[in-house]
């Protein structure tokens, strides 16, 4: 059992988590155009950005390391067009039309993994929400699974273009209060493809 599988019962307990996932979910949706899409949730934890996503969903996929957290998102699904597994990223098959990962990529070790990897499954958009760079504190239960103390969005714009990945949005999204202000910033990408025949995606606003 890791520290998610532990926390999943009480997770949506959390006030502040509500209002950051509600956060990411309306920024995402404000950024591309309106429509119903196929979207694979990285690190979906019990859903709290994916059921925020319904409005502009045709179908949800999330893909948590944690069974708890995987049994937690399912007990709250209304349709079979919304499930959770337990798998990571490499092991899912398909393509979809957005990606997300919310406060999941400070977990994951190997980003030039990941973005390969994300690459593989979208030729729309990928959406990162997590902590601009901290000192290390943010975590109240020690850093053990924290392999990033936070990004600069920029540096992570930029390792994305290498596998094909465009940065059209930043923003900061919400700021977490704890013992000092942690800002969240959401960083929207898009695949640029160049295979003719292609599913194009009408570009969201410019970077700022
Ligand atoms: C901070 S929680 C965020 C959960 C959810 N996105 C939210 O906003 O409430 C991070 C989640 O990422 C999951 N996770 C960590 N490493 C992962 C990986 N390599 N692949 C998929 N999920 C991962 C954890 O189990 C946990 O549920």
């Amino acid at each position: 059992m890791n520290r998610f599988d532990h926390e999943a019962k009480d997770w949506d307990k959390s006030a502040r988590r509500q209002a950051l996932a509600k956060a990411v979910a309306k920024g995402i949706i404000d950024a591309v155009p309106p429509g119903k899409y196929e979207i694979l949730d990285i690190g979906c934890g019990t859903g709290l950005v994916s059921y925020n996503l319904i409005p502009i969903a045709k179908k949800i996929v999330g893909i948590d390391t944690s069974a708890a957290m995987v049994e937690e998102f399912n007990k709250k699904s209304p349709s079979p067009q919304i499930q959770a597994f337990q798998k990571s990223l490499r092991e899912c098959g398909k393509s979809f039309d957005i990606l997300v990962a919310s406060m999941t990529l400070h977990h994951i070790q190997d980003l030039e993994e990941f973005f390969e990897e994300a690459a593989k499954r979208t030729n729309g958009y990928l959406f990162i929400a997590d902590l601009w760079s901290e000192d290390g504190t943010f975590h109240d239960r020690g850093n053990e699974d924290v392999y990033h103390f936070g990004f600069d969005p920029h540096y992570l714009a930029k390792l994305s273009s290498r596998s094909g990945f465009e940065g059209v949005t930043l923003y900061t999204i919400y700021q977490i209060q704890k013992h000092r202000n942690f800002p969240v910033f959401l960083l929207g990408l898009q695949k640029i493809s160049e295979s003719p025949g292609a599913r194009r995606y009408p570009s969201v606003p410019p970077l700022r």
